[in-house]
Formats: C-alpha cells, sequence, structure tokens
C-alpha cells in the first residue's frame, strides 16, 4: 500500500517527504484554509516537494464551473490531480475531464455504490473517507473492503485512497482490506513511527554501547 500526506502544510509534508516514506499528497479546501495562504502557491510548493499524484480540489458545484477550475489547478503542475466532490455534477465534471486526460480524485465517498460510480466516470481515484463513515457509528474499513473487492472482481482500475484516517489503526485496516493507498495526516504518520520498545531498546543499546565504546 503506498502512503500519501493528508496535508497542505508545507513544512509538514517536507519533513516526512524526508523519511522516504510518502507517494503523494491530498488536499482539501478546510486544509488549504488552515493554513491561510493563497492556494495556487500552496499548490505549487508542495509540487515542488513531492514527486507524485498531489490532489487539490475543485469547489464550484456545477460541471460547467468545475471543468475551468480544473483545467486552471491542472495547469499548475503535470502531478496536479483534481480533487472532485462525489455528486451528479461531480459525476459529470469527471467524465469529462477523464475524456480530456485530466485526472480526477472523488472525493467525499461513503458508499462502495458512490466509488463504482466514480470508477465507471473515469476517475483515476477514489476517497473513502473513513474517519466521517466511523463518526455515524458505521464500517468506514467495510467500505473499503467492499470497493476493493467490487473493483478487483470487475477490473476497474481506478485506484483507492483511504481518506479521513484518524488514527494508526486505520491505516493497518486499509492495507490489511487491500487499498492501493492511505492519504495520513502529519500526526497519525508521527504515531505510526514510534512504539515505547523501540525507544527503550534504542536507549538500551546506547547505554551498554557506553561500557565498550573506548575499549
Ligand atoms: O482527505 C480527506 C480528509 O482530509 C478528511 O479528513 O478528518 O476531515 O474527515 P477528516
Amino acid at each position: 500500500m503506498r502512503l500519501f500526506i493528508d496535508s497542505a502544510n508545507v513544512d509538514e509534508i517536507r519533513e516526512v517527504n524526508d523519511w522516504g516514506v510518502i507517494s503523494g499528497v491530498t488536499t482539501n479546501p478546510s486544509l488549504i484554509a488552515k493554513e491561510g495562504r493563497n492556494f495556487f502557491q500552496v499548490v505549487q510548493e508542495i509540487c515542488s516537494i513531492v514527486d507524485g499524484p498531489i490532489s487539490a480540489e475543485v469547489v464550484s458545484l456545477k460541471a460547467q464551473d468545475m471543468i475551468p477550475e480544473a483545467e486552471t489547478l491542472a495547469a499548475i503542475h503535470p502531478n496536479v490531480i483534481i480533487k472532485v466532490p462525489m455528486t451528479e455534477e461531480g459525476l459529470k465534471a469527471v467524465s469529462i475531464l477523464s475524456k480530456q486526460g485530466i485526472k480526477t480524485n472523488v472525493t467525499l465517498v461513503f458508499s462502495a455504490n458512490q466509488a463504482l460510480l466514480a470508477a465507471r466516470a473515469g476517475a483515476a481515484f477514489v476517497s473513502p473517507f473513513v474517519g466521517r463513515i466511523d463518526d455515524v457509528g458505521q464500517d468506514g474499513i467495510q467500505v473499503v473492503a467492499e470497493t476493493v473487492q467490487v473493483f478487483a472482481q470487475h477490473g476497474l482500475e481506478t485506484e483507492i485512497i483511504a481518506a479521513s484516517i484518524r488514527h494508526p489503526l486505520h491505516v493497518l485496516d486499509a492495507a490489511k482490506v487491500g487499498s492501493d493507498i492511505a492519504t495520513v495526516p502529519y500526526g497519525v504518520l508521527k504515531k505510526m513511527v514510534r512504539h515505547p520498545l523501540t525507544d527503550v531498546g534504542v536507549d538500551r543499546f546506547l547505554k551498554d554501547w557506553e561500557t565498550v565504546k573506548n575499549k
């Protein structure tokens, strides 16, 4: 499973990119708003840091407005992927953009049926929101698993990005059910690295090394 970072904070992205573990970045209007910076400048800077798919979301609600917005975003860099909401207008936009060769990531997906529609419209990626599904008492990972099963059974090439990841177990569970990608917030990535036994082990090795390093 590939890992993307779900962030618009260039310092977080740069730090984690140096670990050598991320293959792409996803943003959304809320993550962009959190940075309080110019949208296009942020996307451009992210493209200069990570060499992989960089998702930037349209905010228009009508397909006729999404298309020019998407074209402007796609012109920023060849790695820019256009995030489009899972609506009827979004499907219309995805089907047009895919024929133009502009890759899309259909977001705000909450069921395997929505994911199937997005794939049939020609989306390059679909983003089931695991955490938000859990928030309403349903099983977010189960939606990812069903999507993996349906896409595999019918040879659909659209890639699945497990999104709205809230903790390391979401990442592990997404990997176990076969998600192509998980897009992970900075704080969750930091938690994935740490384990108390690793910390204890490093301390012990260094203390023991101190006893022989000058022999
Ligand atoms: O990529 C989608 C993600 O940013 C949404 O996460 O925690 O707002 O549901 P969250």
